[in-house]
């Protein structure tokens, strides 16, 4: 089909109040994206020539959403009337006079639906010349669901909501899914008949299809293969069996690649993370944002990765990890938490309880314990020792460090910044470097040490201290 001839509305203006929220129900996030996003992205790769989301609850949080992220889209703002019928009427509206076509409804808080689907309606639609095209669906448990009423020769007669429904209408289990497509002039037809006397007192777009069978024409009430892409989501509980389920198909085809995942139930990756094949992913692992990992690199158990890029053959255990660069045949933890604007070079080394924020570590330098390096340049095969605070803010400003290559720092340093240590310098355990070190110096804070004779046995007498070393002098 040409793509002039086809419109689709996004239903998104309304209030979400069963999930109880700050936050609008669509602006609630699965696999790291809002599901505004999910049902926009696909909506917007049906190659029609408008893409209509239709908002009015919190709108000052959806618009610059939609701008930044769908900046194609047809915003359409719902008025004071409610229901999915006055949406649609709304969204409508954008379309201009001469439009002609068909016209794709879907909801912003059915974000499993998938574009295929889609397509296979459209094609079901235009073929058949139906007046419209709905989708359906089997729940065990149809609460909340509008009910698909069938006639004699199993033909639709009409969508039911839950609200409205007798006791024999409630029995029914195919469910209204909320996805259609209408042939435009007859959907402006119906919807300027459709009224609100209803249990909600809202113009319902399913009294669309009834009115639209009083038209003379067809509706197809068609069946879908796979319930999940139908899901509605309008409480916290079905927004986890939805996020799950998501996270369970997106674990499957990571593991069809390439990539071994012990754990999916408790491994988690955003639609927007990328890996490689060979990649390992360890029991209860979060793999956030924009993430990419190369091949051979084995992640978990227990990471976060958040907004990171990770090249070939890397580990990370038990790591916090967000905006960092962490390159080939690097280690990271267990226990380390890397912050954005780390840079970690090939083979180079992150230890056990290391915090990094602003630091550029040179291949093959090593923080491998208890340290924190913030605001830092640091050379290549570097040793920085245990126990080392890059001391970065003066209490109003933050100061930069810089270590050179093949330094050597004792343990139990601090760095006081701005500081430079140049290359093959040596600092001594204890050592609080205020003044550049030259190349090639040892550094050390001269604060020598004295020891009394024979104190604890004078001034601790009879502790087993004293004792023992009573026992010593013998
Ligand atoms: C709707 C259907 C129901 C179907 C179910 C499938 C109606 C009357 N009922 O019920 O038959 O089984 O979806 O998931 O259509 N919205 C607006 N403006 C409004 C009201 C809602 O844009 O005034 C939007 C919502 O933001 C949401 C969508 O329309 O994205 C559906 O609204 P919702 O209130 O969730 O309808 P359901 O009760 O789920
Ligand atoms: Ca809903």
């Amino acid at each position: 089909m040409s793509e002039k001839h086809l419109a689709v509305v996004v239903l998104a203006a309304g209030e979400g109040t069963r999930m109880h929220s700050a936050t609008p129900k669509v602006m609630h996030e699965i696999s790291g994206l809002p599901m505004l996003h999910h049902t926009l992205a696909t909506a917007s790769n049906l190659n029609a020539s408008y893409v209509i989301p239709v908002i009015r609850h919190e709108k000052e949080k959806l618009e610059p959403y939609i701008h930044a992220f769908f900046p194609k889209a047809h915003i359409s703002h719902q008025d004071e009337l409610p229901g999915t019928g006055r949406a649609v009427e709304c969204g409508l509206s954008v379309l201009p006079d001469d439009f002609n076509g068909a016209v794709v409804v879907t909801s912003a808080d059915v974000p499993l639906l998938d574009v295929a689907t889609i397509e296979s309606m459209i094609d079901v639609h235009l073929s058949s010349g139906a007046g419209a095209t709905l989708l359906t669906a089997v729940f065990d448990d149809a609460t909340g669901y509008g009910r698909i009423v069938r006639g004699s020769r199993n033909e639709f007669v009409a969508i039911v909501e839950h609200r409205d429904a007798s006791l024999e209408e409630l029995a029914i289990s195919e469910v209204n899914a909320g996805v259609y497509v209408f042939d435009y002039q007859l959907l402006k037809e119906a919807l300027a008949k459709v009224g609100t006397s209803n249990a909600a007192s809202e113009k319902y777009l399913t009294d669309v299809a009834t009115e639209i069978k009083k038209l003379g024409k067809e509706v197809i009430a068609l069946p879908v293969s796979d319930n999940w892409l139908v899901a509605g989501v309008n409480n916290r509980v079905q927004l986890q069996q939805v996020g799950a389920e998501l996270n369970r198909r997106i674990c499957e085809g990571w593991m069809l690649a390439g990539v071994t995942i012990l754990d999916p139930q408790t491994t988690f990756i955003d639609i927007t993370a990328v890996l490689a094949e060979d990649v390992t992913i360890l029991p209860g692992t979060h793999l956030k944002g924009i993430t990419r990992i190369g091949s051979g690199s084995t992640i978990g158990p227990e990471v976060m990765l958040h907004d990171s890029q990770v090249g070939k053959d890397v580990s990370i255990v038990k790591s916090h990890v967000n905006g960092a660069v962490i390159e080939d045949e690097a280690t990271v933890g267990p226990f380390s938490y890397i912050r954005p604007g780390t840079h970690l070079g090939a083979g180079g080394k992150i230890g056990t309880f290391v915090e990094t924020k602003n630091a550029v570590i040179g291949a093959g330098s090593k923080i491998p314990h208890l340290s924190y390096v913030g605001d830092a340049t640091i050379g290549e095969h570097s040793n920085i020792g245990a126990g080392t605070i890059f001391a970065n803010y003066d209490g109003v400003n933050k100061h930069h460090t810089t270590v050179g290559s093949h330094v050597r720092s004792g343990s139990h340093n601090v760095f006081v910044a701005p500081v430079a240590i140049a290359d093959g310098a040596y600092t001594a355990a204890g050592t609080v470097v205020r003044k550049d070190v030259a190349a090639g110096d040892l550094a050390m804070s001269l604060a020598p040490q004295k020891n009394l004779a024979g104190w604890v046995l004078a001034q601790r007498a009879g502790t087993s201290s004293a004792e023992a070393a009573k026992k010593a002098k013998e």
